[in-house]
């Protein structure tokens, strides 16, 4: 595996290697877990070539979150993608990624400010415009993302799309523990009793779930017992949205997501269902 540090090294290399084979590019913020595997694992089994980017972006992060102690596993990691076939490791520093006087995107007004939007006013405007960077760097093929980040996954479909971008987006399903909690690399700040009550987590997605199949279909309600569940974790939001992220008072099969943005302690842990 060849590890680049340098995004005008990267670009070039790039270049020629696309001139004979599809490139799947899986961007991340590194301390990779099964839900990253199973996304490089999708890149490797549709593409010829596979690039890995690893990089903390402090654009997304607000003042006062956890950008210092975000954990990082840099050796770890190098041996993950090495283990799962990455044909290059995208290594980049701050100072690589980031000038002085910066052109930058902003999140859509309605869509970048609802939900985890609302709990971290700014935090798409630095995804929107790290993964742009990236994603012109790498001109991938196609790049992966997971659905449990839902609403960063529908904002960076619309960029590519508004932005006449040519990489296909390719959503990829959640990984989950064997006791249903969603893989996360925030997970290792939980301790052991944490990690029990997060639980209530999924287990209130897998009561809405239930309650669809029981063809109780009416957003309140569900939410309703969702938030019983939840209970006693400070609940940022449960919502249930169309698949473009509009908010439903009925849920319609095939077209809609239903999340939960709930505090652990304190760290804040995201999880969804699509139904
Ligand atoms: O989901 C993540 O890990 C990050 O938000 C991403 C997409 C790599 C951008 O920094």
């Amino acid at each position: 595996m060849k590890i680049i540090t340098d995004p005008l090294e990267l670009k070039e290399y790039l270049k020629e290697v696309a001139k004979e084979h599809t490139i799947g590019f899986v961007p991340t913020m590194g301390a990779l877990h099964e839900g990253h595997t199973s996304l490089i694992k999708r890149a490797k089994n549709e593409n010829d070539f596979v690039v890995v980017s690893i990089f903390v972006n402090p654009t997304q992060f607000l003042k006062g979150e956890d950008l210092e102690k975000y954990p990082r596993r840099d050796e770890a990691d190098k041996k993950i993608c090495t283990l799962s076939g990455v044909d290059v490791l995208f290594f980049p520093q701050a100072s690589d990624m980031y000038g002085d006087d910066e052109v930058s995107l902003q999140a859509p007004h309605v869509r970048g400010y609802i939900l985890e939007g609302t709990t971290r006013p700014g935090h798409f405007n630095g995804v929107l415009t790290v993964v742009m960077k990236l994603l012109n760097i790498v001109s991938p093929t196609r790049a992966y993302f997971g659905k449990k980040d839902a609403q960063q996954l529908n904002l960076i479909t619309l960029m590519a799309k508004q932005l006449f971008m040519s990489a296909e987006i390719v959503a990829v399903d959640t990984v989950r523990e064997s006791d249903g909690l969603a893989r996360s690399s925030r997970n290792v700040y939980l301790t052991s009793a944490e990690r029990q009550e997060a639980l209530k987590i999924s287990a209130s997605l897998y009561m809405a779930s239930k309650m669809v199949a029981q063809k109780s279909l009416d957003s309140h309600a569900i939410t309703s017992k969702m938030r019983e569940i939840l209970e006693p974790l400070e609940v940022a939001y449960v919502e249930v949205v169309s698949r473009d992220f509009v908010p439903l008072q009925e849920v319609q099969i095939g077209n809609s997501i239903i999340l939960v943005e709930a505090k652990v302690g304190s760290t804040r842990l995201l999880d969804n269902i699509w139904i």
